[in-house]
């Protein structure tokens, strides 16, 4: 059996070498920590404190500001690439919040496997729970880092027992750590058969690695104190008894985590992580599209957009749409079409995302992600090609859970207000409804604090004052079917009727029972509660 989990011998060598993911964990894991780690590995960074700097700098601030910084911080943070051992990294950055689960699960679109980073004391926390179950929804394929080795961590049986109960998921341990605590010394490699030794005294210190003939090599007892060695080699064996064995197909299917153990902030584990990624990444997948799905190996350069960031500098309306390259090689200056407007757009200046810079992207194959500046153009969902009018799928908008009226403090400024909203609707940052009946707006957010942040950025970004107030509705869910029959249920319904900012019909309501009933009376006519964004 390979050590390797490929399921696209095909792919050009430029693709083959592409491992596009993210980092999902729990607040305080060691994710910043860990990213720096890569960067540092990467040769992004010259030295650690670089990215750190800018996580402490978000931790101090309230949830809010956070926010506020993270979009300051510049688009970078949103996706950064680097060079490892051959492979090009491309790492996507999740946002933490669980209030923004929605931006989450379409960053999760755009990559080919997540990192899960827990750490050995806590376990699978509440955030890891959600986000990995937003990776199963795509069957991603899952790397495990189990981080803070060098504290008191949990025993190892019981971090691999609950990560299984827990999500479900097979875990095989590709490292299994020597000593707890203190008495941390490092891990055995069991994919490599290396001793790896971590350097206390040297935070960024890549760790001592020793190569070992298999667990009877007497050179172990060289490294290893004799107390420990004997609990270590029990450990293994009982692992070997009682875990699953390592299946690259079960990997790649996302049924079988492999979890590796280290210390981030000691640079330790790190390295042979990132050989892990390179080695389960995997490579970039096809993407399901309409009419047909596209192969990262096709001639013909396709991407889409799986996120927006507007106003990154308020004195200019640029935004920049998050590209993920689905197939071909893209090289500046290509004209591609917009296929939801059939329009050609000629990417002259697109960005690539190195570490704490953005340059030009003279070229990206598939895999990659590359920034495209825009005036509003190009929107989530979008797809981009060389022609062809096919369309990326699988990128959902989801009906908001909490709805809010929303009205400016200067009612002079009403239609300022409705260009503020449409932009941040079209950005994904919440959803915004046009009730057919009276005047003002209804917005619409999955997590409250989504409500804070849009009315401190309107204020911020458009020097609008708004005021948020209760709505009479709770529900919204997008209306399609048969077009007299949907008409006909508009027509009768008009008090719960708005439209979202595509122009597509959505029913307001308050009582499931409204739902229950439209069902009922109208069956040509579908409430959904998610709907593609296209
Ligand atoms: P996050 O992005 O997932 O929120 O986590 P982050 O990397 O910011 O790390 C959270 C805290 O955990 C930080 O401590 C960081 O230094 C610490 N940490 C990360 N990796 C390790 C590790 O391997 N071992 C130990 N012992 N700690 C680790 P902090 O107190 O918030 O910041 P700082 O004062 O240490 O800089």
């Amino acid at each position: 059996m390979s050590n390797t989990a490929s399921n696209r011998p095909e792919l050009p060598p430029e693709i083959a070498r592409r491992r596009t993911f993210a980092i999902i964990s729990h607040p305080d894991a060691g994710k910043t920590t860990l990213t720096e780690k890569f960067l540092l590995y990467g040769g992004a960074i010259q030295m650690a404190g670089q990215v750190r700097a800018k996580g402490e700098a978000r931790r101090t601030r309230s949830d809010f500001m956070k926010m506020e910084q993270d979009r300051g911080i510049s688009v970078s943070a949103s996706a950064m690439s680097f060079d490892f051992s051959g492979f090009r990294f491309n790492l996507v950055d999740t946002p933490g919040h669980s209030d923004f689960s929605e931006d989450t699960y379409r960053t999760l679109t755009a990559v080919d496997a997540a990192v899960m980073v827990i750490d050995g004391a806590k376990g699978v926390e509440s955030q890891t729970q959600k986000l990995f179950e937003v990776c199963r929804l795509r069957d991603l394929p899952i790397l495990t880092f189990c981080n803070k080795m060098d504290r008191e961590s949990r025993d190892t049986f019981e971090i691999i027992d609950e990560i299984q109960e827990n999500l479900a998921i097979d875990v095989t341990p590709a490292s299994w750590p020597i000593g707890v605590g203190r008495d941390f010394i490092g891990c055995y490699d069991l994919l490599r058969d290396r001793l790896e030794l971590m350097d206390r005294a040297d935070r960024n210190k890549v760790a001592e690695s020793v190569e070992i003939n298999g667990l009877d090599d007497p050179k172990l007892a060289e490294h290893v104190p004799a107390e420990l060695l004997e609990k270590f080699l029990e450990e293994v064996e009982m692992a070997k008894e009682l875990l699953p064995q390592l299946d690259p197909q079960s990997v790649l299917e996302g049924h079988m985590t492999p979890i590796w153990f280290g210390s981030a902030i000691n640079s330790f584990g790190v390295q042979e992580l990132m050989h892990g990624i390179a080695n389960f990444g995997p490579e970039p997948q096809p993407q399901s599209a309409s009419p047909r799905a596209i192969a990262p190996e096709e001639k013909k350069v396709a991407g889409f957009v799986f996120k927006v960031q507007a106003n990154m500098d308020p004195k200019h309306r640029d935004r920049v749409a998050f590209v993920r390259m689905a197939s071909g090689h893209f090289k500046r200056g290509m004209k591609l079409t917009h296929v939801r407007s059939k329009k050609p757009m000629a990417i002259s200046n697109p960005v690539l995302f190195l570490a704490s810079d953005r340059e030009l992207a003279e070229e990206a194959w598939a895999g990659d992600i590359i920034g495209i500046p825009n005036h509003g153009q190009l929107r989530i969902g979008d797809t981009l090609t060389e022609g062809e009018a096919i369309r990326v799928t699988g990128i959902p908008s989801f009906a908001p859970e909490l709805l809010q009226g929303v009205r400016a403090g200067d009612p002079m400024k009403a239609k300022h207000l409705e260009k503020a909203l449409m932009q941040f609707a079209e950005e994904g940052a919440a959803k915004v409804f046009k009730p057919s009946i009276g005047s003002g707006f209804i917005v619409g957010v999955v997590g409250a604090l989504q409500f804070e942040v849009l009315a401190s950025r309107i204020e911020l970004e458009y020097g609008l004052p708004v005021r948020f107030e209760a709505s009479q509705f709770t529900s919204a869910r997008w209306v399609s079917g048969d077009k007299a029959a949907v008409e006909k249920f508009a027509e009768a319904n008009k008090q719960h009727i708005s439209h979202d900012h595509d122009g597509d019909i959505v029913y307001l309501t308050r009582l499931q029972w409204d739902i229950d009933r439209v069902a009922r009376d109208y069956p040509d006519v579908k409430l959904t509660a998610t709907k593609e964004m296209m």
